[in-house]
């Protein structure tokens, strides 16, 4: 696998990798008689970037919401730099740990910058009497939070749509949104859902080094993402969930070269272009059938004017021996 990036390494000054950031012991979320996460263990420590991966329904939803204080585990804990998170998500994200969602949650009524200011809440010491009174601790709070919002969109590359509707945004632009809204709490560790999904080869690069530099700020990253490209060029560690459970966890090479993981998830090891193969088999048996076909007008003809019969069956009727040349092929589809 090529990496295509420079700064897969720690820029100077951020955390040294070893802290345990998160650490989330036999969590076990059960709906009714469902089981979606099975006795799952996983840390992230600071400055690093941990995927997990896993097909639909694999429970890697369901184990982000166990972490966010959105489900109450049925068993296991989760320890957020030692201390054990309350099971109430403001208070997950007030001691530092946000997140974006698999389904862009933004307020679309709002511009931009209020939605990042949303994010902010958790981080402003100002109460409702405050906002109603609007006082100078009001005032002065509220500079400074959109000072920082500002920021943020300057860091995502969208201070100049500040004042647009955040409805009004390509999608991946919303996606970013969700991504500064999420850093307004100034988090530890942040949770990523799907960041990459619905966006253009172009967009998923540059979320990519988006997500280098907020690892560089010092924030914890755990990523769940369909795109193997990116998650094997992103993280330093990876976890594979499937059926609930945590089938394996290494990096990327020892993961994507796993037996059980390449059967269960992958289907086939990564190449440069996945599906390529496929598509050049189904081209090669196309190509033998209508040269059998051809090949089958052509002895029809030759026998039709040797020996004065019509020769009308066996040349488009009969399955074309070419066919043969890829066996299986509807089963493979
Ligand atoms: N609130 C819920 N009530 C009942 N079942 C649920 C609930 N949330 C998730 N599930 C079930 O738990 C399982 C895991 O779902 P989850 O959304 O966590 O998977 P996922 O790995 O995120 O999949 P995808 O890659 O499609 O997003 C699924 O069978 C799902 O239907
Ligand atoms: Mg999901």
């Amino acid at each position: 696998m090529t990496t295509h990036t420079t700064t897969k390494d720690a820029a100077p000054g951020t955390p040294t990798p070893g802290d345990t950031v998160l650490d989330a012991r036999g969590v076990t979320m059960r709906f009714g008689g469902l089981t979606a996460v099975r006795d799952v263990d996983l840390t992230v420590n600071s400055g690093e970037i941990v995927g997990l991966i896993g097909p639909n329904g694999a429970g890697k939803t369901t184990f982000f919401n166990c972490l966010t204080g959105l489900y109450i585990p049925t068993e296991g804990e989760v320890r957020y730099k030692d201390r054990v998170l309350p099971p109430k998500s403001f208070k997950v994200t007030a001691a530092g740990i946000a997140r974006t969602f698999q389904n862009i949650r933004l307020f679309g009524n709002m511009t931009v910058l209020e939605n990042v200011l949303v994010g902010r809440h958790t981080r402003t010491k100002e109460g409702l009497w405050s906002a109603l009174l609007r006082g100078p601790g009001f005032h002065k709070a509220e500079a400074k939070s959109r000072e920082r919002a500002m920021e943020l969109l300057e860091f995502i590359g969208l201070a100049d749509k500040a004042e647009h509707l955040s409805r009004n945004l390509p999608y991946g632009e919303q996606r970013k949104l969700e991504i500064a809204r999420a850093l307004a709490s100034e988090p530890g560790l942040l949770l990523l859902d799907e960041p990459t999904a619905g966006m253009n080869p172009q967009e998923t690069r540059a979320t990519e080094e988006l997500i280098f530099a907020i690892r560089d700020m010092g924030i914890a990253i755990l990523v769940i993402e369909h795109d193997m490209r990116f998650i094997m060029n992103l993280c330093d560690r990876v976890a594979v969930l499937v059926q609930g459970q945590k089938l394996i966890e290494g990096d990327a090479a020892t993961v994507q070269n796993d037996e059980r993981v390449i059967a269960a998830y992958l289907g086939e090891p990564l190449a440069d272009d996945p599906g390529a193969e496929e598509v050049a088999e189904v081209e090669a048996a196309e190509a033998a059938a209508a040269e059998a076909a051809a090949a089958d007008t052509a002895d029809a003809e030759t026998t039709a004017g040797t020996t004065g019969t019509t020769g009308t069956t066996g040349t488009t009727t009969d399955p074309a021996p070419g066919k043969d040349a890829a066996p299986g092929k509807e089963n493979d589809r």
